[in-house]
């Protein structure tokens, strides 16, 4: 068993992704607009993106508008994202400790960002306080399988079937907590917000070859990665060649298309 923590393995995790996160960006991208909308006219809002990645969306709110500052507590994230799109000012930072006054911003989201934090309601707590009275937090995060999420659904199938889910890493929030309705709605009032909204956002992974699941994970992913390196030899092997026969089904137009969709969840600071 290792002696670091589940945010340590996270940050050693990201700092090696900035380069092959692009494998999912296609899919992230597509909440992009669903989440921006939840904020309305962004032209003249100061808005602040924690877990911004490699900076996409701070990127688009950018281009409507708004006046952005992009957080990430990977340092190769940071670099990549403020190389690519110089009109944001992306910084390095902690989603837990927010580096900024209180009542600063008009808006603060986070994009497929809480699963990944060891302490996801100081994030939600930092949010609520960095936030003008007034001002809006939105948050993304996947649907689990019984929610729609068939991608997560077949892969925790293949683990299950052929490995052990319960290996030995370090212990970390559940990952489809915050799509959860009523852990949503009480995480955020529980810090103060008012009249949280939780919508859904239709996402899909696509691929023109079945083993691009496999190349996704790998690359793409953290907690499940260390999770599949975690398992046998064999049991891998069996859950790579059932990932690849389970994505064979879904083929849709001579490619591969999955659901997984995204719950976005919106509420208000009282003024
Ligand atoms: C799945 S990516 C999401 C990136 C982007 N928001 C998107 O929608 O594609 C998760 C990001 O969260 C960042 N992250 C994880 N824990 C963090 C923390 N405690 N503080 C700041 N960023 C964190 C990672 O470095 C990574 O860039």
């Amino acid at each position: 068993m290792t002696n670091k923590t589940f945010k340590d393995l996270e940050h050693d995790g990201w700092m090696e992704r900035a380069e092959s996160y692009d494998l999912i960006t296609p899919v992230t991208d597509q909440a992009i607009e669903p989440l921006l909308a939840t904020f309305g006219e962004l032209r003249g809002q100061t808005l602040l993106e924690v877990a911004s990645g490699p900076g996409h969306l701070a990127a688009q709110a950018a281009d409507a508008g708004a006046n952005v500052t992009g957080i990430d507590f990977a340092a190769s994230m940071v670099a990549r994202a403020q190389a690519r799109f110089p009109v944001v000012t992306y910084r390095e930072g902690d989603a837990e400790h927010l580096d900024f006054p209180d009542n600063h911003f008009d808006a603060v989201v986070c994009a497929f960002g809480l699963l990944h934090l060891e302490h996801p309601d100081r994030a939600i707590a930092e949010a609520f306080r960095v936030l003008k009275p007034g001002g809006r937090y939105t948050y993304s995060v996947w649907c689990a399988p019984e929610q729609g999420g068939d991608f997560f659904g077949f892969l925790m199938g293949a683990i299950q079937r052929h490995g052990d889910l319960h290996i030995d890493l370090p212990p970390a929030p559940p990952f489809y907590r915050f799509a959860d309705p009523a852990e949503a709605e009480s995480a955020l009032t529980n810090v103060g917000f008012t009249k949280p909204q939780v919508l859904t956002a239709p996402v899909f992974w696509r691929a023109q070859q079945p083993s691009e699941a496999v190349d996704v994970i790998y690359k793409g992913t953290v907690r499940t990665k260390l999770m599949l390196e975690a398992q046998t030899e064999a049991a891998r092997k069996a859950i790579h060649a059932e990932i690849i026969s389970g994505v064979e089904k879904f083929r849709v137009d001579g490619r591969f298309e999955i659901a997984m969709p995204a719950v976005l969840v919106t509420a208000t600071k009282p003024t």
